[in-house]
């Protein structure tokens, strides 16, 4: 898109604005509205985040005409990419036959049967309208089942906007405690001062240490809740081991295991829990799952998920929800399943490895310490000479160089998370990861004034 004049932050920024004069108009009378201009916060970014309006394959325009590569796919939701034919199809049919019901629908039991078939864990689904709900309602359901009512969650994972898992999503330094015993902190204000009070902290691929807090609040605790790939704390997969001692830990004192497969499901054809030979007692399900429209869906143990079942009387966890299994986004999300095959995924994540790959080589020639974490189509850039195994390694990032990488980006028309992380949807093929590659090659070259 542009040649590389910008040699600093701010003339990146001049560049961005240069480039985006429109998004800058609704950025001005949005805000009148809107706080932040927006409803997403994660994605603010300075000085404010360009207006997106028509996606195709792994492409997207602007307000301002500009082209831009997709990395993102609406942060991992897209996995086939914008518009895709099979997806557009079927959302036609289905508009046509209409957009919700007051009863069941043939399209539930469709994609509930692919998702069983699909997930070892999964022997009942339910479905919600977000990867928020879903959690909650796997957390209810643990809660009921053990009749405890602490839950335990990773550090820096984060599984949702709702109080009991808003905690040490993202602590600072100062608020995060021992390494090995994290503190428990808000995410944000207004919290239940209960909910986080209830919440076990864990640390990330320190198997023996969360074990210890695990059986050190075992009698109180109803789930532990563990994301496969941590995801907006960077794609950072579990190590081996770490999952099956969470496993084998919490079988032992009757917690429930939770996978929040929300980001990770898309790694293996039957999920993170197939790629690491692990089953949990329950699993949640999101983004992609609804093909690009809202969709969650939560299941696991059919005696567990019985706690929901009305047709015997009244249910021990009432699950009700106006647009809950809207059947737009079960047959956009059946549509994705169907087209995502093993075989996909395999292609998908052979990509995913030579993106990581040449990300890594990238940074290493131009001498700046970098970190590339993911798996499978799943990837994102620390910039620290530490490894990143966990929240912990990503503190102290140089944050600021992460900005003007990723503004540099945009200038060069490739679009990632504003956080350095990013996903490759299926429309994605070799021309445009070399087109990643030589746009961020372009950009450090300004860093390093070579
Ligand atoms: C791992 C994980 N769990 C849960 C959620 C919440 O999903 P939703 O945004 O659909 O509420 C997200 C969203 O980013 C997520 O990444």
């Amino acid at each position: 898109m542009n040649t590389r004049q910008a040699t600093s932050l701010s003339e990146e920024e001049q560049l961005y604005r240069n480039l985006t004069p429109t998004s800058h108009e609704y950025f001005v009378e949005g805000r009148e509205y809107l706080p932040g201009a927006d409803s997403r916060s994660p994605l603010f970014h300075p000085p404010y985040p360009v207006v997106l309006e028509e996606g195709e394959g792994c492409w997207l325009l602007d307000v301002d005409g500009n082209e831009l590569l997709d990395f993102t796919g609406n942060h991992t939701s897209l996995v086939l990419g914008y518009k895709h034919p099979r997806v557009l199809e079927a959302v036609r049919r289905q508009l046509e036959k209409g957009t919700a019901f007051p009863g069941v629908t043939a399209p539930q039991v469709r994609l509930a049967r692919s998702l069983c078939e699909r997930m070892p864990s999964l022997e009942r689904v339910r479905f919600t309208n977000s990867g928020t709900e879903a959690v909650m309602n796997a957390v209810r359901a643990a809660r009921a089942f053990t009749g405890r009512h602490k839950i335990a969650k990773i550090e820096g994972g984060y599984n949702g906007s709702w109080d009991d898992v808003m905690v040490s999503t993202h602590p600072s330094g100062e608020q995060s405690g021992d390494v090995l015993r994290p503190v428990a902190a808000p995410a944000s204000l207004g919290l239940n001062p209960a909910s986080v009070g209830d919440v076990v902290v864990l640390p990330f691929n320190e198997a023996e240490a969360a074990a210890r807090l695990i059986e050190q609040h075992g009698e109180h605790l109803a789930a532990v809740i563990v994301e496969p790939v941590l995801g907006s704390a960077g794609m950072i997969p579990a190590e081996r081991g770490y999952l099956e001692t969470l496993r084998e830990v919490t079988k032992r004192l009757g917690v429930l295991l939770v996978f929040d497969e929300v980001v990770s499901f898309r790694v293996a054809y039957g999920g993170a829990e197939e790629h690491y030979g692990v089953t949990p007692d329950l699993t949640c399900l999101g983004k992609l799952i609804g093909g690009g429209f809202p969709l969650g869906v939560f299941g696991g143990r059919a005696d567990i998920m019985a706690m929901f079942d009305p047709s015997h009387g009244r249910p021990r966890i009432p699950h009700p929800g106006s647009y809950n299994a809207n059947p737009i986004s079960l047959v956009a999300g059946a549509a994705t399943l169907e087209v995502l095959t093993g075989e996909e995924i395999r292609r998908l994540n052979l990509r995913g490895e030579s993106l990581r790959r040449q990300i890594r080589t990238a940074f290493e020639d131009a001498g700046i310490p970098a970190q590339v974490t993911g798996l499978g189509s799943l990837f994102a850039i620390h910039l620290t000479s530490r490894p990143v195994r966990s929240y912990r390694g990503t503190i102290g990032a140089d944050a600021p160089l992460r900005h003007r990488i990723f503004l540099g980006l945009f200038n060069e028309g490739v679009l990632i998370d504003p956080r350095g992380v990013g996903s490759i949807s299926a429309a994605v093929g070799e021309a445009e990861i070399d087109r990643f590659v030589v746009a961020l090659k372009a950009v450090l070259r300004t860093l390093t004034g070579s």
